[in-house]
């Protein structure tokens, strides 16, 4: 089976005095359908990693490859194809427009990935329908739940069917009933095959992925540092 990702020795700096070394030689490889929680403190280089697993930031130094494309020498265009046809990525901040409504904001995404008109609504049904959310449709974002607000971000991170799906803190704001929606949606899309990578701060989480990787200080591990 070909890794979803593939990663190797990953590194980011950002420039700074001194420079500031978000992420040091991070390797992480998964599976299609796995689901690994990445789990570690503010600061820690979380949202670094997943910026580059989703290719929205490249490496300082290391490879990456992705759905068994290296990304090295990608040209940009093959990097936006793969972000809009193949990556699912659940922002931090949710990045959704308030003004609009719930199926536009999941819309949207189709345009960008340029699918004719006659395909999206069905897809836009599909995702509200998978997350909960034919009741909200002609919502405006900005007046749903915080619970809402999350289960939009998972909807247009999957309308486009991706093989992978990153997500940064999904639960963060949530509390424990609407925690238990979200990652049980998650494990119907591991269930189908996708590749689903959360970052966490909450145990729960943690104790809900088939795999747990640690982050400290920019270093990823299997095993949780000793205090
Ligand atoms: N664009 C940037 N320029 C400079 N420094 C950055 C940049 N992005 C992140 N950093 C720094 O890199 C480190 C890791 O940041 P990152 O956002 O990955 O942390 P995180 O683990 O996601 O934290 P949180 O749980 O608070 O979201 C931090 O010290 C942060 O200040
Ligand atoms: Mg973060």
């Amino acid at each position: 089976m070909t890794a979803v990702i593939n990663a190797h020795q990953l590194s980011r700096s950002f420039p700074g005095t001194p420079p500031i070394h978000a992420l040091r030689d991070a390797t992480l490889s998964v599976e299609p359908g796995e689901k690994v929680a990445i789990y570690g403190p503010s600061g820690a280089g979380k949202s670094t990693l997943l910026n580059l697993l989703g290719l929205l930031d490249g490496p300082t130094t290391g490879s990456y490859t992705v759905l068994g494309e290296e990304t090295a020498t990608m040209p940009a265009r093959t990097k936006d194809r793969l972000r809009s046809q193949a990556i699912g990525f659940v922002f931090q901040q949710f990045q959704i427009l308030g003004h609009r409504t719930t199926r536009e904001n999941i819309d949207l995404k189709l345009s960008i990935a340029r699918i004719p008109h006659a395909k999206r609504a069905a897809l836009v049904d599909d995702a509200l329908e998978k997350v909960g959310l034919t009741h909200r449709a002609t919502s405006q974002a900005r007046n749903l739940s915080g619970g809402e607000k999350q289960r939009l971000a998972i909807a247009r991170a999957i309308v486009n069917r991706p093989q992978l799906l990153l997500a940064d803190e999904p639960t963060g704001n949530l509390d424990a009933r609407n925690t238990d929606l979200v990652l049980s949606l998650l494990d119907d899309f591991s269930a189908a095959g996708i590749a689903v990578v959360v970052i966490t701060h909450s145990d729960r989480t943690a104790a809900w992925s088939h795999r747990n990787v640690f982050i400290y200080d920019g270093v990823l591990s299997a095993t949780p540092p000793r205090s």
